[in-house]
C-alpha cells in the first residue's frame, strides 16, 4: 500500500468530533431512542444475502452513524480493503498479500500476486480436495488393509483446527453421518489418546493440517499419530501413505514427515491460518459435508465479500459492525464483546471468532512501527443460549461493566430434529426476550408495580441500556454459514484498519513458543537454563520433584 498516511487516529477531527459526540450522548437510554423514533428498526436494519441485521437496539443516532462513516472517511480503510481485494502486500510486518476472498473467488476471475493468477491454483487445489473427498466419502479410498475409510481425524492447531471443527460443527446435519470425524490439537497427550482410543486404525485417516508443518504441536501429535497406526497395523511403513495426507504450504517439510507430496493439499502464504478453513485447510470439513456443499459455503463468503467491497458504507454490514465496535470500545470504554449463537450447532463459533478477532487484531503498535494511543481488540467471547443466561447473562443484565453482545439465530430448526424441532419456538423466543430485557430493563416503577417489597426493588431493577445487535436468518445453511464467517472477518479487518494495526500477522504468538523449548529440557532431565527468573525455577523444581526426577 502506498496511499500517503493520514494522521495518527486520535488526531483526526474525526475521532474528535466523535468524542464530542459521546459526551453529548451521555446516557441516552435505547427507551428514549424507541420512543423517540417508531422507524428504528427500518431505519438501523439491513439485509445482506440471507442475514437480517438488526443494529436498532445500539446506541447510535443517525448523527453517530453519520459521524463513524466519517471516522471511516478520514482513515485508510476502503483504500486499504480495496487492496487486499486487489492483492497487495498489505501484511507489511511479514511482506505478504491478504488474499483469504481469493479462496472464494469465481474461477473466472484474476487476480495477480508476484505476477501469477492465484484464482486458478485455488481451483486447481479445490478439484483435487473434491476428488479425494468423493473417493473417502463413496469408499474407493481405503486404507492399507483394504478396509474402507470410516473415521477422520484431523491434526492441527489454531486457525488448522479452529475453523474446520468449527463449521464441521456448524453443519454437522449436512454430514455423512455415518463416518466419524474428529478433531486434535492440543499437545496434551490426552487430546490424541481420547480422539483414537475406541478407533480401528485400519479405518482411520488422519488430516495433517499446517500451514508451516513447523507447529510444535501438530507434528508432535502426527508422530504419535503414525505410531499408534503404525503399532496396530503391524509396522507396515507402507500404510502411512494410505493414512496419511496434509494440508501445508511446506512441501519439503510435508515429505520430510514421511508423507507423499500427491497427498499433499496445498495453499499459499497469502491466506492467514486464522482466514483458511475455506482452503485446503478445510479438506476434512469437505469430507465430511461434500463437495457441493463446500462449494455452498464458499458462494455465501463470496456474496459478503462482494457486499463488503461495493456497499455504501451505511448499507455496509461489516463496516458498521466494525465502527460500533470502535464506538463502544474507544468511546465507552467497553473492554469485551460477547457473541452469543442461538445454536446449539454453533457451538465452536465463538471459540473460532475469538482467534480470528483476537489474534488479528490483539495488537498495541501501529503500522508506521509507534505505539498506538488507543483501545485496540476486544476479548471476544461467548457461548451458545440458553446455556449462557444460567450462568453469566447476570452480569450482562445488572453488572457494572459495558458488554456489547451480538445475538445469532435462525428462523428455521435444524434439519433432521424430528419432533425436537418444536422446542425451536422456545429457544428463539429466549433469543428475542435477551435482546428485550438488555435494551429496555425493567425499571424501579416497573418492579414496584408487582408489588415487590421497597428493600428488593433496587436488586429486582434492570438498568437495560445494553447494545445488541441481532443477526437473524433462515436456517444455518452452508452458505448461511460462508455469510456469517465473511461477515466477522471483514468487521475484524474494518477494525484493525481504522486502529491502523496490520491484523494479519501475529508477531505476539512467538516469545511463548521460543521459552516452552527452551524449557522443556529443564523439565524433562533437569537441564539448567540460562538466566530463568526464580519463579519460574522455583515451579520447574516443584515440577520436578512432584514428577520423582
Ligand atoms: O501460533 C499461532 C499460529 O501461527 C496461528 O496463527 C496458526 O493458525 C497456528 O499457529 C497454526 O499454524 P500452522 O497452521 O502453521 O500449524
Amino acid at each position: 500500500m502506498n496511499a500517503a498516511r493520514p494522521a495518527r487516529l486520535d488526531q483526526l477531527p474525526e475521532w474528535h468530533a466523535l468524542a464530542k459526540h459521546r459526551e453529548d450522548f451521555g446516557g441516552t437510554h435505547l427507551r428514549t431512542l424507541f420512543a423517540d423514533d417508531a422507524q428504528r428498526p427500518e431505519r438501523y436494519g439491513l439485509q445482506v444475502g440471507d442475514l437480517h441485521l438488526d443494529f436498532s437496539k445500539q446506541l447510535i443516532t443517525d448523527e453517530t452513524l453519520r459521524l463513524l462513516g466519517e471516522l471511516a472517511g478520514g482513515t485508510s480503510v476502503a483504500a486499504l480493503r480495496d487492496a487486499m481485494f486487489r492483492g497487495e502486500k498489505i501484511n507489511i510486518t511479514e511482506d505478504r498479500a491478504v488474499l483469504h476472498t481469493a479462496l472464494r473467488a469465481p474461477v473466472s476471475s484474476e487476480i495477480t500476486v508476484d505476477g501469477e493468477n492465484v484464482v486458478r491454483d485455488v481451483h486447481a487445489v479445490l478439484g483435487k480436495m473434491a476428488l479425494f473427498a468423493s473417493r473417502v466419502r463413496d469408499g474407493e479410498w481405503t486404507g492399507h488393509t483394504g478396509r474402507r475409510i470410516r473415521n477422520i481425524v484431523n491434526i492441527g492447531i489454531g486457525g488448522s483446527d479452529l475453523g474446520p471443527k468449527m463449521a464441521y460443527e456448524a453443519l454437522r446435519p449436512y454430514t455423512k453421518r455415518d463416518m466419524d470425524f474428529r478433531f486434535v490439537s492440543n499437545v496434551d497427550g490426552a487430546d490424541l489418546h481420547e480422539a483414537v482410543r475406541d478407533l480401528d486404525p485400519a479405518e482411520t485417516l488422519f488430516i495433517v493440517a499446517s500451514k508451516t508443518f513447523t507447529t510444535i504441536e501438530t507434528i508432535t501429535n502426527a508422530t504419535a499419530a503414525r505410531e499408534w497406526l503404525l503399532a496396530g497395523l503391524g509396522g507396515a511403513q507402507e500404510a502411512v501413505a494410505r493414512h496419511f495426507v496434509a494440508v501445508s504450504t511446506n512441501a519439503g517439510k510435508v515429505s520430510e514427515f514421511g508423507i507423499d507430496t500427491e497427498n499433499m493439499f496445498e495453499f499459499w502464504d497469502w491466506v492467514g491460518g486464522r482466514y483458511s478453513y475455506d482452503s485446503a485447510i478445510g479438506l476434512s470439513l469437505m469430507v465430511a459435508i461434500g463437495a457441493d456443499h463446500f462449494s455452498e459455503m464458499l458462494s455465501g463468503f463470496r456474496l459478503v465479500d462482494e457486499h463488503f467491497r461495493t456497499a455504501p458504507f451505511e448499507a455496509n454490514a461489516p463496516m458498521l459492525m466494525g465502527l460500533l465496535g470502535i464506538w463502544y470500545g474507544n468511546f465507552f470504554d467497553a473492554q469485551t464483546h460477547a457473541v452469543l449463537p442461538y445454536s446449539h450447532y454453533f457451538s465452536q463459533f465463538t471459540a473460532y471468532l475469538q482467534q480470528l478477532d483476537m489474534e488479528s487484531d490483539g495488537k498495541s503498535t501501529d503500522r508506521g512501527g509507534r505505539p498506538v494511543g488507543w483501545q485496540t481488540g476486544p476479548v471476544v467471547w461467548g457461548t451458545p443460549g440458553t446455556n449462557g443466561q444460567h450462568a453469566y447473562y447476570q452480569l450482562l443484565h445488572q453488572g457494572t461493566k459495558m458488554i456489547p453482545a451480538d445475538l445469532i439465530g435462525f428462523a428455521r430448526p435444524a434439519p433432521g430434529l424430528g419432533g425436537l424441532a418444536a422446542q425451536h419456538d422456545l429457544l428463539m423466543a429466549n433469543l428475542f426476550a435477551q435482546g428485550q430485557a438488555l435494551a429496555f430493563g425493567k425499571t424501579e416503577e416497573e418492579v414496584r408495580a408487582e408489588g415487590v417489597p421497597e428493600a428488593q426493588v433496587p436488586h429486582r431493577t434492570f438498568p437495560g441500556n445494553r447494545p445488541t445487535t441481532t443477526i437473524l436468518a433462515e436456517e444455518l445453511s452452508p452458505s448461511v454459514l460462508g455469510q456469517l464467517v465473511a461477515l466477522y472477518e471483514h468487521k475484524v479487518f474494518v477494525q484493525g484498519a481504522v486502529w491502523d494495526i496490520d491484523s494479519f500477522d501475529q508477531w505476539g504468538v512467538e516469545l511463548g513458543k521460543v521459552l516452552a523449548k527452551r524449557l522443556e529440557p529443564a523439565l524433562t532431565d533437569g537441564a539448567d537454563v540460562e538466566g530463568l527468573d526464580s519463579s519460574t525455577a522455583g515451579l520447574v523444581a516443584r515440577y520436578r520433584r512432584l514428577r520423582g526426577r
